[in-house]
């Protein structure tokens, strides 16, 4: 046996007791007579102490070791002369009887504590080394216990983890595919799974009506602090149900989770937003309901009165800040820079103070009356004291520039606060988006998605105003997860495909393996899949999915640690029959 404990375990009561046990040495301090070890393990960390009247042997052997040694050390618990509370095993040590180097280290690049001194970069390439951090550690058993617990709760209602291929057929819908050249089959690719979409609609036709899978996606798109090329759903489908049968089965999911992973108590029954409200009121179509601070369209009240960069915008809109009319010039030229950041696009910021003694002062004085100001402010239920802050322009660009805004002062405010979660359904989406660049309808959420059947009368006529039965779960601005009825006519699925685009010879050659099984027989069927990672980062209170993917890839989609991607041998590409192109 290698160890008899762990070194989280030991406590006073344990004193007296010889044991083992191995782990990192995170410390030592020699202080001449005495030598003290930190000893780590995941489980924690114990101090090891060699004594001035300790066997030779034992002080040479700690005088040779250093920071990351793998050792074994067998001793006597003793109680601690003093002791350090704020460690679980801090009121004992071990007087070391033996000290086995089962390995050296080198000196480690960082420090392997609670915060570290290396940087990201640092960090990502000697990943192994982080994770032997707390804060990761941490994060993996979060991982691994809300996993267990999405286990726990789908087989108890009923529902088979079943496995779906990593090599299938490239679709051009969504993001840009992952492909892999096959060896067998020369001058052919298989794709990596965006999403194991078609496969479990084609287990509901197969009659295996709850699946579900904690599988990897993959998706060539642009990265951020939520995406990363490879990703972790869980996936779900579900044949013979209506939208609400699939939202109250996750919803109770998520209930579970809440309360087992972070012992909170969510509603009930949680809110249900149409798509359109979320955009009129937050900007996005996924509202961080935290906090108020909503958007209200102020056009009617602004509009002609000469100030020409409104009289000409689509759309104004603006939001009140509590509390902010004491906001210095700087404070709000800070904000203006933020909102003009070419991310969000915005030309400006207009601003009305209430101060306290009831006046109103803005960056628009020339333009309207304070009677005329008062108004916008109360529309937006600004009060004495708050800050007014409008934007104006293309109505969607707008309110996205004016969610941006609100999630910026949220932050600022302390309005946003980890521990708390306020998750909601964001349902009604439209069916298609318009894309002015390639002049077409996308389908807004993936083409196997339902209209809702009140609007299938406008499919043909007005396709913008159809409405699908999709639905996302929303949390603290975070779109957690997404699904929907899909459609299991095969004519109604024709009709979707020719208005997104696709000739019927492109779409049997694309989708002709799913028409063709449903016209086996395909039950109604829906689902959704979550963000595992998001979901882990949103339980764990951190903005990035980074920290909860035990090896991820950076922002340009390296994996630092392996140097992956990178060339291949001549061999190899010969053995695809493939040829490279230089890069221009
Ligand atoms: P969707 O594309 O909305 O739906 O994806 C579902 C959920 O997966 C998460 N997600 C990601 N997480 C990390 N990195 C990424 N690059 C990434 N992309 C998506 C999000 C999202 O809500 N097949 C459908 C689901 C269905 O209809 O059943 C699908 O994949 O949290």
């Amino acid at each position: 046996m290698y160890r008899t404990h762990t070194c989280g375990q030991l406590r006073l009561r344990d004193a007296g007791q010889t044991v083992t046990l191995a782990g990192w040495v995170q410390k030592v301090r020699n202080l001449g007579a005495m030598t003290f070890i930190d000893l780590r393990d995941r489980y924690g960390i114990t101090q090891i102490a060699v004594e001035e009247n300790s066997e030779p042997a034992v002080r040479e052997t700690a005088a040779r070791i250093g920071r990351e040694f793998v050792l074994q050390v067998t001793g006597k618990v003793v109680e601690r002369e003093s002791k350090n509370l704020k460690m679980d095993t801090g009121e004992i040590e071990i007087v070391a009887s033996q000290i086995v180097i089962l390995n050296d280290a080198q000196t480690p690049p960082f420090t392997i504590e609670e915060h570290s001194d290396g940087g990201d970069d640092l960090r990502m390439k000697y990943r192994y080394l982080d994770l032997r951090r707390p804060p990761l550690q941490r994060a993996m058993i979060l991982r691994h216990r809300m996993a267990h617990a999405v286990r726990t709760f789908l087989d108890s209602e009923g529902f088979l983890e079943i496995e779906t291929p990593y090599l299938i057929k490239s679709t051009p819908e969504g993001a840009r595919d992952f492909v892999v050249p096959s060896r067998m089959n020369p001058n052919q690719f298989y794709a990596l799974p965006q999403s194991p979409q078609t496969l479990k609609q084609l287990l509901m036709v197969a009659g295996y009506d709850r699946y579900f899978q904690i599988v990897r996606c993959f998706r060539d798109e642009d990265l951020r602090a939520d995406r990363q090329p490879e990703f972790t759903q869980i996936d779900c489908e579900m044949s013979f149900v209506e939208q609400e049968d699939v939202l109250d089965v996750f919803e109770r999911m998520m209930r579970h989770m809440f309360r087992e992973i972070a012992g909170v108590e969510i509603a009930e029954r949680l809110p249900r937003m149409p798509w359109s409200e979320a955009m009129e009121r937050f900007g996005s179509d996924k509202p961080d309901l935290r906090f108020g601070m909503e958007i209200h369209e102020i056009s009617d009240l602004v509009k002609g009165s000469g100030f020409s960069l409104f009289d000409d915008a689509e759309y104004i809109g603006a939001v009140a800040a509590e509390g902010c009319a004491t906001y210095t010039r700087k404070q709000i030229d800070e904000l203006t820079e933020y909102v003009k950041r070419p991310q969000i696009g915005a030309k400006g910021l207009v601003w009305i103070r209430l101060d306290a003694e009831g006046g109103v002062k803005s960056s628009v004085d020339k333009f309207y009356t304070p009677e005329q100001l008062q108004t916008v402010a109360a529309r937006c239920g600004a009060k004495s004291g708050d800050l007014v802050l409008a934007i104006c322009g293309p109505k969607y660009k707008s309110l996205s520039q004016l969610c941006a805004l609100r999630l910026e002062l949220g932050n600022r405010l302390g309005l946003r606060d980890p521990k708390k979660f306020a998750p909601l359904w964001v349902v009604d989406f439209p069916m298609f988006e318009w894309d002015e660049e390639t002049q077409r309808f996308y389908a807004m959420h993936h083409p196997f998605t339902s209209p809702k059947p009140e609007d299938v009368q406008y499919l043909e006529s007005d396709p913008a105003r159809v409405r699908a039965n999709a639905y996302d779960f929303v949390c603290n601005g975070t779109e957690v997860g997404g699904g929907s009825i899909r459609i299991h006519d095969r004519q109604l699925q024709a009709l979707i495909f020719k208005i997104l685009g696709f000739t019927k010879e492109k779409a049997e050659e694309q989708f002709g393996f799913l028409m063709n099984a449903f016209s086996y027989g395909a039950p109604p069927h829906g689902g959704l899949a979550f963000g595992f990672d998001r979901m882990c980062s949103l339980f764990g209170g951190a903005d990035s999915i980074r920290d909860y993917i035990a090896f991820p890839k950076n922002n340009a989609g390296r994996d630092v640690m392996l140097d992956a991607p990178s060339a291949i041998d001549r061999s190899q590409l010969d053995e695809l029959f493939l040829d490279l192109k230089p890069v221009q």
